[in-house]
């Protein structure tokens, strides 16, 4: 929805709801004062030229407005007051409300609304309440249909659930009454920014041993899954390792809501799309995986398998497209083994078990594990190259792991990460694709052995 539209149906919505005055000088609550004004801003701002503005200017432009009103029309209010029911017109009128100002704020990465008295946020990994509040449910439900609407979708008790994102990227999940029972619940979750592999050593997400490990990799077309629970990173290390792609290939991204950002020149983005209100139209992952393969990409690179598309994704990385990446939500590196195991057994075509495990055992080459610690920080907690074949049981090598020291007073994680050498095999594939072995991933017999086998 337009700006112009927001603020025109706010508009209607402050006309239907009778007995709102433009000003508080009659003692009115500021609250009614606010919707006033709201509606007298709509009258004195050139739409046309707002939405040129970018979000920090649109929101100067229009505090400059709304602070001109008050001092033409507005009831004689303290400092503080003033400021904040400029700051409340504002946020109204941008559309969000109470939402608009924790929006704004970069350290927040999670907002999450349990109905309309309850707002926690997330910073830096760690959850905590806000003084925040919309003014009762139907305020809320006006919010979420605003932001539903973007996605022409409704929520009502028929359609309780549904995905949308805002225009800024922010992905939204709502889900009201009568399924919730705490009220209409809202999870917003920031638009993951990019990371680079140095500002993830420099965060002490990874060592710079074991990112030139992961490059060497990459570039070496191994097929990587990367595996961890919900908001461990594994969408922005995702993003980090397809860095290490070189940019003659062609890549081919599919995504349930893009949140990729690839710098290579030749990147095909494709994202999913669920069913509109009909219940027709959908195109899901698994005819996106298995579309790409018909448009001859270098590489595939799938944000989560969490469905039958695994088993076509297991089969692209068998059949020319080795090097692909994705992401699996798990909790060590057997686990994910084991759940891409269970994921593409949920196929319509029957696979039989055996054949499953010997095509994950040649499709896989390494797991990342990441783990989000108490204190909320973000790392690589495992590195396993899969030395299982064939139809054999799962069988991980561990090069790389966190070893965590006892927790002290500080309640703060600390560590060391602890190579060890590569099995023969992985070693021999990095040094045929011309890759580096980081010094700490070849044990020195080995790197001997390395030697005289490039020599011959
Ligand atoms: N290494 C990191 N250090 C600090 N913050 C990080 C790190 N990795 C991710 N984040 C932040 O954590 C949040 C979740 O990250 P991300 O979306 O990558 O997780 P995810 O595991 O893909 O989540 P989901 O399970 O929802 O798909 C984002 O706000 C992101 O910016
Ligand atoms: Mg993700």
């Amino acid at each position: 929805m337009s700006l112009k539209e927001r603020l025109s149906r706010q508009w209607d919505d402050d006309n239907a709801s009778a007995g709102e005055t433009p000003a508080a000088s009659n003692g009115a609550p500021l609250g009614s004062a606010a919707s006033g004004f709201r509606r007298r801003l709509l009258e004195e701002i050139d739409t046309a030229e707002l939405v040129k503005l970018g979000p920090s200017q649109r929101r100067a432009r229009l505090e400059t407005v709304v602070a001109e009103l008050l001092s033409r029309e507005g009831p004689v209010l303290t400092s503080v007051e003033r400021n904040r029911l400029i700051r409340q017109i504002v946020d109204e009128s941008l559309g969000l409300g109470v939402l608009e100002p924790l929006l704004a704020d970069e350290s927040i990465t999670e907002i999450m609304v349990n109905g309309p008295h309850e707002v926690w946020v997330e910073r830096q990994g760690r959850i905590q309440r806000v003084d925040a509040s919309f003014a009762g449910e139907t305020e809320l439900m006006q919010t979420i249909d605003r932001i539903v609407s973007t996605v022409n979708r409704r929520v009502d008790e028929s359609s309780p659930m549904v995905d949308a994102r805002l225009p800024s990227g922010e992905r939204v999940n709502v889900i009201v009454p009568p399924l919730s029972l705490v009220g209409p619940t809202l999870t917003i979750r920031r638009f993951p920014r990019a990371f680079t592999f140095d500002e993830l050593v420099a965060l002490d997400t990874v060592d710079r041993a074991t990112a030139d490990l992961l490059r060497s990799m990459v570039r070496a077309r191994m097929s990587i899954v990367i595996s961890g629970g919900t908001g461990s990173g594994k969408t922005t290390l995702l993003n980090a390792m397809s860095s290490f792609i070189p940019p003659e290939e062609r890549i081919v991204t599919i995504e349930d809501s893009a949140e990729l950002q690839l710098q290579q020149p030749h990147v095909v983005a494709l994202e999913s799309r669920p069913a509109n209100v009909e219940g027709k139209g959908q195109v899901t992952i698994r005819d996106l995986v298995r579309n790409s393969l018909r448009m001859r990409p270098d590489r595939i690179v799938v944000g989560e398998v969490r469905g039958p598309e695994t088993l076509d994704m297991l089969q692209a990385m068998n059949t020319g497209h080795d090097g692909s990446l994705t992401t699996v939500h798990a909790n060590s590196g057997y686990d994910a083994m084991s759940r891409l195991e269970t994921l593409a057994s949920m196929s319509d075509v029957s696979v039989p078990f055996q054949s499953l495990r010997d095509q994950i055992n040649s499709a896989v080459d390494a797991i990342v594990q990441l783990e989000r610690s108490a204190d909320g920080h973000r790392r690589l907690r495992e590195v396993s190259v899969v030395a299982s074949r064939r139809r054999e049981d799962f069988d991980l090598r561990r090069v790389m792991t966190f070893e965590h020291e006892p927790v002290g007073p500080d309640r703060v994680v600390h560590g060391h990460y602890r190579h060890l050498p590569l099995p023969d095999d992985v070693a021999r594939r990095l040094m045929l694709a011309a890759q580096p072995v980081p010094t700490s991933y070849a044990a020195a017999t080995e790197a001997g052995r390395h030697e005289s086998v490039r020599q011959a």
